[in-house]
């Protein structure tokens, strides 16, 4: 069997996907033949990244939510369901992170994290599935180390993508019957991004996180597509419920 990574006539949706690991995941399949469609708070950088993947010679779209409203999800998704029809590749990665300990921190701000990742997750799994290709999509939920790592001052992030996981973990068996793979990618640190700049500000606290990876670097968003792009494509096929750190 020969195995091509071209995404051609396919369509991905990157929720988060306005900055950073997210938005150089959707570029990636941008540069891989896919229509793109990104979604975040604000229309600004919504539209700002839809500009860019066209630069890159896809078809592309957007639509502004928060997460954590399930209607305002469901209504974007609908209309790139719309537009372009079923789902193949769902990648859901909008998240929020503040480094502080939780003394530090009121309930509602460990809360605000809970219900960005985790319930913002199980907001975009129940808004998408009846919009997935069924059988055939790939959802991939973007969690982080903090999931299986306790870090201090990450508390609330590990509570949240713990449960991230455990959501991918029981989706692949309730979703598997329908041909629909669901597996997390676990981003290490990642060069140039909003989370590193909050958790590691200033270059001695990033040669640090740097010299603790076993391969001596920080990672590229791109790097975290490639990882994508693999489990989306046929060399995916036989992979769900995975959890790729
Ligand atoms: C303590 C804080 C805080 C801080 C906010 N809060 N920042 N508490 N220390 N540094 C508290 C607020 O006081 C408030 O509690 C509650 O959190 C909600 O804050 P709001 O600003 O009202 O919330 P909101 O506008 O919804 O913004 C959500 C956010 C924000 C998470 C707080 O930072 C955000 O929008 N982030 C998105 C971008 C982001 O974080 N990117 C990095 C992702 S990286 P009270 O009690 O006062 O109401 C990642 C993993 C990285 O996820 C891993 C790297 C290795
Ligand atoms: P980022 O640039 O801040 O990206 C977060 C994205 O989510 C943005 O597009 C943001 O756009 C959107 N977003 C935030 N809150 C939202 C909400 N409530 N509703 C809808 N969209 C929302 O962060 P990043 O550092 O690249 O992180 C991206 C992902 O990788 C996250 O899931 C993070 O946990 C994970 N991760 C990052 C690292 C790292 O090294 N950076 C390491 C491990 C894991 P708006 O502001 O427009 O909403």
């Amino acid at each position: 069997m020969s195995i091509e990574l071209d995404f051609t006539g396919r369509t991905v949706v990157v929720v988060g996907g306005t900055s950073g690991i997210n938005r150089g995941i959707a570029e990636l399949f941008a540069r891989h033949g896919a229509r793109v469609a990104v979604a975040s708070r604000k229309q600004e950088k919504v539209a700002d990244t839809v500009r860019a993947l066209e630069g890159h010679g896809a078809a592309a779209m957007g639509f502004a939510a928060d997460v954590r409203d399930l209607a305002a999800v469901e209504a974007g998704l609908s209309e790139v369901h719309a537009a372009w029809g079923d789902i193949d590749v769902l990648v859901s990665g909008a998240a929020g992170n503040f480094p502080a300990s939780v003394n530090g921190m009121s309930a509602n701000a460990f809360r605000s994290v809970v219900e960005i990742d985790l319930m913002g997750t199980l907001h975009v799994m129940k808004a998408s599935f009846p919009f997935l290709r069924n059988p055939g999509a790939c959802v991939v939920n973007i969690s982080a180390p903090q999931a299986f790592l306790p870090m201090y001052g990450q508390a609330h992030v590990s509570a949240a993508k713990a449960g991230v996981d455990m959501i991918t973990r029981s989706l692949a068996i309730e979703w598997g019957g329908q041909g629909i793979r669901v597996n997390s990618v676990v981003p290490g640190p990642i060069e140039g991004t909003e989370g590193m700049a909050r958790l590691a500000p200033g270059p001695d606290a990033i040669a640090k996180v740097a010299a603790s990876v076993p391969l001596g670097r920080l990672g590229s968003p791109e790097d975290i597509g490639h990882a994508c792009m693999f489990l989306a494509s046929d060399l995916g096929a036989y992979v769900s419920g995975a959890v790729l750190p």
